[in-house]
């Protein structure tokens, strides 16, 4: 069908889609992405094709052993995956590539992390939102000003290029959940492998644990009100679980407890200078 609009007006058009929150095109008949046969990632349609051994006796090759999908692992390959990646170039390859995850297909970029590796702390939040799927960066919407305002009141700024005033922040998931649902139980431990792998090559001192999925995927526990301002150990440092920057826009009165929370980190890291 020949477009009305010119290029100009139709990206201003599209641009306004955007801002208004829309995140798909709509076909005229609804596609289920998760549904489409073909779609089988790269790697599951290799693996599954994997070489048989040889006729036992003859030493004649056996046609393609066919492993149904249900027998790749993803938490193992993602294992495999994250052990092989040397550095965080390495790492950050290895998770693009990763097929396993679903949320790669609805996902607009991938988000990989934000400020100095190397830094002294390190955020690990739940799962990019809309602005971090656009952006390709994490926390960069609402809650991530809302972050940066609170690590600037005790000194650190992901911009900021000394280590000690520096931050470094990922999320559990690199894929944005579709309408922003929350991470599902599999999606958590089969990245898992690639967090844990993430937090070895950045080297924190310490982590701050953003929320209920932060928790799940590092502490193997839930309940932030609970668990928040305490510190807990994680990845084998120490972590301060906190509740979400998002949570805190919906629930001012629980600033004062995330400042009580900073405080606590401001001083172990003075404490250990
Ligand atoms: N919330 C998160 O947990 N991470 C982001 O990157 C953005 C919002």
């Amino acid at each position: 069908m020949e477009s009305v609009l010119d290029h100009r007006s139709a990206r201003a058009l599209l641009d306004w889609h955007i801002a208004l929150g829309a995140d798909e095109c709509i076909q005229d008949m609804p596609v289920n992405r998760y549904e489409l046969p073909d779609a089988a990632p790269v790697s599951v349609r290799k693996m599954a094709a994997a070489p048989a051994p040889d006729a036992p006796g003859t030493g004649a090759p056996q046609p393609a052993r066919i492993v149904p999908m249900a027998q790749v692992d993803p938490v193992a390959e993602a294992r495999r995956a994250a052990a092989a990646a040397a550095d965080l170039p390495a790492l950050r390859e290895a998770m693009e590539g990763f097929s396993l995850c679903d949320l790669r297909r609805g996902a607009r970029n991938f988000v990989f992390a934000d400020g100095m590796p190397g830094a002294r702390v390190m955020i690990v939040g739940e799962a990019p939102g809309r602005e971090e799927d656009l952006e390709g960066r994490p926390f960069v919407g609402p809650a991530g000003q809302l972050l940066d305002r609170m690590l600037a009141a005790i000194g650190l700024a992901r911009g900021s290029d000394q280590v000690d005033g520096s931050v470094y922040i990922t999320n559990v998931l690199p894929w944005r959940p579709p309408q922003n649902r929350d991470p599902e139980a599999a999606e958590i431990a089969m990245m898992r492998p690639f967090l844990e792998r993430h937090i070895a090559l950045a080297r924190p001192e310490i982590l701050i644990l953003m929320g209920n999925h932060a928790c799940d995927a590092l502490l193997q526990r839930k309940g932030i009100l609970r668990l928040r301002g305490t510190w807990a150990e994680a990845a084998g440092l120490p972590a301060m679980p906190m509740t979400h920057p998002a949570y805190l826009l919906r629930n001012p009165a629980a600033k004062r407890e995330a400042w009580a929370d900073l405080l606590a980190i401001q001083n172990r890291l003075a404490r250990a200078t």
